[in-house]
């Protein structure tokens, strides 16, 4: 039997990565860490903001990349490969995947988050999570919930309307928790409408388990717990790293009667039973792991995170193409995020020498401008590299932002790349127009200049293989087939949170709502740079033939797609659901599912992309519940959320409940009700026949329509209960 004593120090870590033993129960220490894109196991100092060294691991792309995959198929091999790593290294929890919405392209940690829609991000997310835990090995879905930025993440006050949270920020959670049964939910630093996310009975109790019956544990982010005692009561079951003084608090509040001891046995008995899958896979754990599988795997990820945002017909550049690549990303690759998820990868190719390999020669190169602070580089850097450009057939151009611009802990500024850089672009395209920009960076940054050069190629962070996957792109021996999950603006004031973002100390107010992203952006019909879902490739496809049925299932979408180019490739169809006669607030169009196809020239397929019931619904206020209408609904399907090729209508047979007439009900509500209408006829006749004033009163209460025709709300309650009767 294990003591309470004993129960309560499994609420807390020993150390900074480690659960303690429980030796009376038999359970060993069990090692928690870092992820999510690759294993950060720190074997001497410890720290959970990228500073010390970890043993190396293969550093795949952080999830800005894989996103731009939308390959769920590819992201559980990934999970396996990192399933694989934390077996061989002795970690039993692997902490990630992040999933907050990317609700502003400032936010320091986008390069961690996989989109601003929470189909896409749950999806993804569900994947890498099912093939981690193929392995036995545990996840940690992060930072739960509405941690959308960095400025002041470890107080600020996220404040979101009931609709909003559920519809937007939970969405993708509740995805992950219902359809990959992740072992372990890490709660974010923040507030949550006033209280912190270590502390919400609402979000860790209701929602969590409530709701979607989340059977795992619940830990907190690395010092996210103010009061050990109240986070328990809330739904916390293990704080991380240790800490001694909140072990106390427990321990007196229990010797006090300010806790009880069921309270306790619940997180002890949930953070065991977890801890214990841990460690019987890791009993029998080899002691190495496929270093050359798991690279060449990275590679072949990185292939389909790249996206190819504008193209005239330059690339694929032909190998004899004389080229000049400039910037120093190309040689030192930024592959990466900053702060707790850096990785130490088991080694590390860059582009230029991919590109040198592919055309057998020595190209010429120059750094050109400054990507990290130190950096020390030649007074004449500018000017070599324009020297070198004007020579040349076609100026590879690697920008993108360094380490420094955005990392964990803090948002950027602002959305433009460096000024020196884009000074140095102007100078090029001074001198030769035939540039291919690459880009490296963990969220969107502005692209002006994307109509005057000849390719935009959006590399993102492509882990410690990026380096020829993007060679094999610019030269065609990999069509590109990534798309954006982030919508790319003109300006950063068109961004739908601009106002909103990051808040003051008063909190965060999430004040654009449902008009995250591609949603907000649709609804004001602002123009964009590339829109959400974008992403060029070397063949094209043509969509046909749409068919849309609705049942009790949902909605079953068939499409063909076909390769009308005239080479092989991959792509990424996406459907969008609008109801065009809702009586609720809705936007344009949002991602309802999404399906991925290879085809070779001149093939078709016909591709079936299945909408859940669940996800037709919206979150109603009055009913605190998902609410699907009766009604038309329109399924658009295409290459991009602004390239929709085919669309249908399907009648849906909702479950909307039948709310009876109040005296707060409209005139226009009951007057939609049969039996009201003759009911309400005679009051109506105090206002004449004027069509103008009929439409005024349509919007007034019934209890001030009972008002001006001289009636009593006494005698009007009964014939009011008599109507809802009868639609009973
Ligand atoms: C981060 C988490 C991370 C933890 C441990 C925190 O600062 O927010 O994502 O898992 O540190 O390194």
């Amino acid at each position: 039997m294990t003591d309470i004593h004993a129960k309560i120090s499994l609420t807390g870590g020993v150390d900074f990565w480690h659960t303690p033993a429980i030796e009376d129960a038999g359970l060993p220490e069990v090692m928690l860490t870092d992820g999510p894109h690759g294993v950060r196991k720190q074997s001497a100092a410890s720290d959970h903001v990228g500073i010390n060294d970890s043993v190396p691991a293969t550093c795949f792309p952080p999830a800005v990349g894989l996103a731009s995959s939308w390959n769920a198929e590819l992201l559980d091999a990934v999970g396996v490969a990192l399933g694989e790593e934390c077996r061989a290294l002795g970690v039993g929890v692997l902490l990630g995947p992040g999933m907050n919405i990317k609700r502003n392209p400032l936010c320091g940690r986008n390069f961690e988050y996989f989109a601003e829609d929470p189909l896409v991000a749950g999806e993804l997310a569900s994947a890498l999570v099912r093939g981690i835990q193929s392995q036995g090995i545990g996840t940690s879905v992060k930072h739960f919930a509405a941690n959308n930025q960095e400025t002041d993440r470890m107080r600020r006050d996220s404040q979101i309307d009931e609709r909003t949270l559920r519809e937007v920020y939970l969405r993708g959670f509740a995805k992950v928790v219902t359809s990959a049964r992740p072992w372990t939910i890490m709660c974010s630093y923040n507030k949550v409408n006033g209280t912190y996310a270590s502390e919400n009975h609402f979000l860790l109790t209701e929602v969590l388990r409530g709701d979607w019956g989340f059977d795992g544990f619940v830990m907190s982010d690395w010092g996210a717990v103010h009061d050990r005692v109240k986070a328990l009561k809330a739904g916390l079951d293990l704080e991380m790293p240790a800490h001694t003084a909140h072990e106390e608090a427990v321990r007196a509040a229990l010797a006090a009667g300010d806790i009880d001891e069921a309270t306790i046995e619940q997180a002890y008995a949930r953070v065991e039973r977890i801890l214990r899958l841990a460690v019987a896979s890791l009993e029998d754990a080899p002691d190495s792991f496929d270093v050359d599988g798991h690279h060449a795997l990275a590679r072949r990820t990185a292939e389909q995170c790249i996206v190819l945002l504008s193209n005239d017909g330059v690339l694929p550049l032909a190998r004899e193409t004389r080229v000049a690549v400039v910037g120093e990303f190309a040689r030192t690759p930024r592959y990466q995020g900053a702060g707790s998820s850096r990785v130490n990868p088991t080694r590390l190719d860059n582009a230029l020498d991919a590109i040198t390999a592919l055309v057998g020669h020595e190209v010429a190169f120059a750094p050109g401008f400054v990507t990290a602070p130190g950096q020390e580089l030649a007074a004449s850097a500018h000017d070599d590299a324009v020297a070198i450009a004007r020579d040349a057939d076609v100026v590879l151009a690697f920008l993108g932002l360094g380490e420094s611009h955005e990392s964990e802990g803090y948002d950027r500024d602002t959305c433009d790349l460096p000024a020196e850089q884009l000074a140095l672009l102007e100078d090029i395209l001074a001198v030769n127009a035939n540039v291919v920009v690459v880009l490296s960076n963990g969220s969107s940054v502005l692209v002006p200049f994307a109509d005057r050069v000849r390719a935009v190629v959006e590399g993102w962070l492509l882990g410690q293989a990026g380096g020829p996957a993007i060679a094999d792109v610019l030269y065609g021996v990999v069509n590109p087939s990534g798309k954006i999950t982030e919508t790319i603006p003109h300006r950063l004031e068109d961004v739908p949170s601009f106002l909103h973002f990051p808040g003051d100390v008063s909190g965060v107010r999430y004040g654009e709502g449902l008009f995250v992203g591609y949603r907000g952006y649709d609804a004001a019909g602002t123009a964009v740079a590339f829109p959400f879902g974008h992403g060029l490739s070397y063949t094209t496809f043509g969509y046909s033939d749409l068919t849309v049925s609705s049942g009790d299932a949902g909605l079953a979408v068939a499409l063909t797609v076909t390769n009308t180019g005239d080479r092989a490739g991959r792509e990424v169809v996406q459907a969008y659901v609008s109801v065009p006669d809702s009586k609720v607030v809705r936007v344009p169009r949002e991602l309802k599912g999404f399906a991925t196809v290879t085809l070779e020239p001149g093939e078709s397929r016909r591709v079936d992309i299945a909408v859940p019931a669940e996800e037709l619904g919206y979150w109603s206020v009055i009913d605190h519940a998902w609410v699907v209408e009766s009604g038309s609904y329109t399924v658009e399907v295409g290459s991009s959320s602004r390239d929709l090729r085919v669309s249908a209508s399907a009648e849906v047979v909702g479950n909307e409940p039948v709310r009876p007439l109040t005296l707060e009900s409209t005139v226009a509500e009951a007057m939609a009700v049969p039996g009201f209408d003759a009911a309400l006829a005679p009051m109506m006749t105090v206002f004449g026949e004027d069509p103008d004033l009929i439409r005024m009163m349509e919007s007034m209460p019934l209890a001030a329509l009972v008002g001006f025709s001289g009636q009593s709300e006494d005698v009007f309650q009964p014939l009011l209960d008599e109507l809802n009767a009868a639609q009973r």
